[in-house]
């Protein structure tokens, strides 16, 4: 038996790492497993580990109004150490870029526990964007033994890096994770959701919460979409807002009561997906969405100038609109008029995998075990 730990924070971390948190837990004559939540958020990761039903071994319970880098990191380094050091586990799984995973795989390093490291190979270049995310994966890579790559694209990043080792490509378990909860004929909980006309009004559904966008850019964003919703009355826009205080503070000045604009809390994973599945155009500067969206055949404008999701863009499914008021006016208009260009886009092939990343991963774990 291969003793195994799983450590998330966020949102996004628990919503990819559940498919294989669920996957190792049933190969019970493989795998030991131990789960521990660093608790960077709260309320939104509660929810993802309500719908996939995991219950963590470890609560660090770190998060902190407003925190900045810096907390998260010294409650991560302190916690973590006594956990692995009590634990011992044989390696230790860490997701993508935020602090939670640079963190832990500080502390694994720190302690000589080997690293899988899932989602590797994601690169913008540009280190300050976005930031911290592309240092911390960078950094992480360094840290890492065992790299999963999405795709092809993301294993000649790390090749270029010569992290040549043990690196597999694997899919995204964010296709794992859509294909588990999507589902025909959806009914929201929320009103405000099922009284929306979806069949005869332009919908789009806007997320926005990236460190390096707020401020002045966020502003812009918001602006430009006061101003498409005022030049066209059939378009309406649903903002389920990050539970980040500062966020919401831009909302409430620049956006304020527009009846076109549905400003919601953040909706449930399974609410938001089948969500997706139903809106015309999403507007976002997540990273995941980008993933997501392109295997629901929704066509994504990215609210940012660079993407490390290449695989993307080359395949069509996602387009950088950047953050200037102009640009993002003239390019939501025109793609909700020229149904060519919108049938190009929604109808791309998504890059990230048919959804058997999990087992992909364990298989080769399960592998390595044995030499
Ligand atoms: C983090 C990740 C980012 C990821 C994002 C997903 C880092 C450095 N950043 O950024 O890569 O894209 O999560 O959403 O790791 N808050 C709550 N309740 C919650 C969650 C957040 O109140 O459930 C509020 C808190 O006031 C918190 C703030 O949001 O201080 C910001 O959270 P934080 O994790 O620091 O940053 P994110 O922008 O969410
Ligand atoms: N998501 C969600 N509810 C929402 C908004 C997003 O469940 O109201 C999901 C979305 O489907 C995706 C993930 O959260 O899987 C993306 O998280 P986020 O945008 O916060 O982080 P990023 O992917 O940019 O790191």
């Amino acid at each position: 038996m291969l003793k195994i730990m799983f450590v998330f924070g966020t949102r996004p971390e628990a919503i990819k790492m559940a498919p294989l948190v669920l996957e190792s837990l049933k190969q019970k004559d493989k795998f030991k497993v131990k789960v521990v939540i660093t608790g960077q958020h709260k309320e939104m990761l509660d929810e993802v580990l309500k719908i996939f039903k995991i219950v963590p071994d470890y609560d660090l319970k770190i998060m902190k109004k407003e925190q900045t880098i810096i907390d998260i990191s010294i409650s991560i380094l302190e916690k973590m150490d006594k956990i692995i050091k009590k634990e011992k586990p044989e390696i230790i799984f860490v997701h993508g870029d935020t602090s939670t995973a640079l963190n832990t795989a500080m502390v694994s390093f720190y302690n000589k526990i080997k690293v899988a490291h899932i989602e590797a190979g994601l690169r913008s270049y540009n280190m300050y964007s976005p930031f911290p995310e592309e240092m911390n994966r960078k950094l992480i890579s360094s840290l890492t033994t065992y790299h999963f790559a999405p795709t092809e694209n993301n294993k000649q990043n790390l090749l270029k890096e010569n992290i040549k080792e043990n690196v597999f490509v694997t899919g995204n378990t964010v296709i794992d994770a859509l294909f588990s909860v999507i589902k025909e004929n959806y009914v929201f909980e929320s009103e405000i959701l099922n009284n929306i006309d979806f069949k005869n009004k332009n919908i789009i559904l806007l997320t926005c919460h990236r460190r390096e966008n707020l401020g002045e850019r966020m502003k812009d964003i918001f602006e430009s979409l006061l101003e498409i919703i005022h030049q066209n009355k059939d378009i309406e826009i649903i903002f389920p807002m990050h539970k980040n205080p500062k966020i919401r503070e831009i909302v409430n000045k620049v956006i304020g009561c527009q009846k076109q604009i549905h400003l919601i809390e953040p909706l449930g994973y399974v609410s938001f997906v089948n969500l997706m599945k139903k809106v015309k155009l999403i507007l976002t500067d997540s990273g995941g969405i980008q993933e997501e969206a392109p295997a629901l055949g929704k066509p994504v404008f990215v609210l940012r100038t660079e993407t490390e999701r290449s695989e993307a863009l080359e395949a069509g499914t996602i387009k950088l609109i950047g953050v200037k008021k102009n640009n993002i006016i003239n390019e939501v208009e025109e793609i909700l008029k020229d149904k060519k260009k919108y049938n190009l886009m929604s109808q791309a092939k998504n890059p990230y995998g048919v959804g058997d990343s999990s087992k992909k991963i364990l298989k080769i774990i399960d592998k390595i075990k044995e030499r």
